[in-house]
């Protein structure tokens, strides 16, 4: 098998606070290839944006306790002195964010801000830097980019802001892309433009993708794999295919049945029952046990581990693979009842 672009290993973060150990990220490995988009899903709070800040460096090491390895490269990310990881990342590893305005300036041009980006990572003067900039800005869809390059992030639009934001995360030509949540804040229009961009920028650059959000929706349309997060651990692991098609963690069933757009005759949304857990005092046995409506006698004591149990992807639930293929069976046509 090829090289991954990047690899994940066991990574633990916790954060030591008054009240106790937050072991925001609690155990997770995965991998991704060159080139491919991986989709990652779970509640607030579930560990989507520490385990992505920690891939990037960005997590503070004196706040932070920090287990694993994050090979990029070939190389483990988590061992690298902070002059180094500042090289990796904007470089080689690009970043978009829900809020472009913590990434872009308000007191600078859009345009030079992209060039100056450009500038600290390549040797290349002012004015190619500045065309470069316009380039990247028209590959994302901007409007008059040489016009737009002289505006401030406040004359922008939302949407432009977030394509401004995405041509500085690519402009690099990095060959891995961080977006945490890059659309939850645009209306839905916008919204499903800045999809269509990432999924043709992905295509165009070769870039691989990490796609950070709570909404599957946004999974299915762009991501060719999925990973489903919950109390700071992997619970599931697949293709798209495979985790809308023949999901087998109990979790993945209540995200997917809380959103309308998997099945286009089901308008009902189920919100799955109960709160996410204390990740302080993590309920004993499988995270997910107390909300779980399948849960048996294992589930309160052992701690399932990911891994292929026979439903032909890594999931982390105790049941057997018979009982999960008739329970989601069930839920489906109790849904299919339900919105005829
Ligand atoms: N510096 C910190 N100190 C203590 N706890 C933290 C710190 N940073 C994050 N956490 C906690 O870690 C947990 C995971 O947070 P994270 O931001 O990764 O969630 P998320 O899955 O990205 O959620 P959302 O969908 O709301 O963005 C949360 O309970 C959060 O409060
Ligand atoms: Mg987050």
């Amino acid at each position: 098998m090829a090289e991954p672009l990047l690899e994940v290993r066991d990574l633990k973060v916790h954060f030591p606070t008054d009240d106790g150990v937050v072991k925001a990220v609690d155990g997770t490995s995965f991998r991704l290839e060159p080139g491919e988009t991986l989709g990652v899903v779970g509640e607030s709070g579930s560990g989507k944006s520490v385990t992505f800040l920690t891939v990037m460096g960005l997590i503070d090491r004196k706040s932070a306790r920090v287990e694993g390895e994050v090979i990029f490269d070939g190389r483990n990310l988590l061992a690298l002195p902070e002059d180094e990881m500042r090289h990796v990342r904007g470089n080689k590893i690009g970043m978009v964010f829900q809020d472009p305005m913590t990434s872009l300036h308000p007191y600078y041009r859009v345009g030079s801000q992209i060039a100056e980006a450009i500038r600290t990572h390549r040797d290349v003067n002012k004015s190619d830097a500045q065309k470069q900039a316009i380039e990247m800005l028209r590959r994302v869809g901007m409007p008059r980019p040489e016009d737009r390059a002289k505006a401030y992030p406040h004359e922008f639009s939302g949407g432009m802001r977030q394509r401004a934001m995405i041509a500085m995360g690519l402009a690099l030509n990095p060959s891995l892309l961080i977006a945490d949540e890059p659309t939850t804040a645009l209306d839905v229009t916008v919204q499903a433009q800045i999809l269509d961009l990432i999924r043709r920028l992905q295509q165009e650059f070769n870039v691989g993708v990490v796609l950070i959000t709570h909404d599957l929706g946004v999974v299915a349309d762009v991501s060719k794999k999925v990973m489903v997060m919950y109390g700071g651990k992997a619970v599931e692991m697949g293709t798209r295919d495979e985790i809308f098609r023949q999901p087998l963690h109990p979790y993945t069933w209540g995200l997917l049945e809380s959103i309308p757009t998997v099945d286009k005759r089901v308008e009902r949304l189920v919100p799955i029952k109960g709160a996410p857990p204390s990740l302080i005092n993590r309920p004993n046995g499988c995270s997910f046990h107390p909300r779980c409506p399948h849960r048996f006698e294992p589930c309160d004591q052992d701690i399932p581990e990911l891994k292929d149990r026979g439903g032909g992807h890594p999931d982390a639930c105790h049941l057997s693979i018979e009982d999960k293929r008739r329970l989601w069976d069930e839920r489906e046509q109790q849904r299919a009842r339900a919105a005829s």
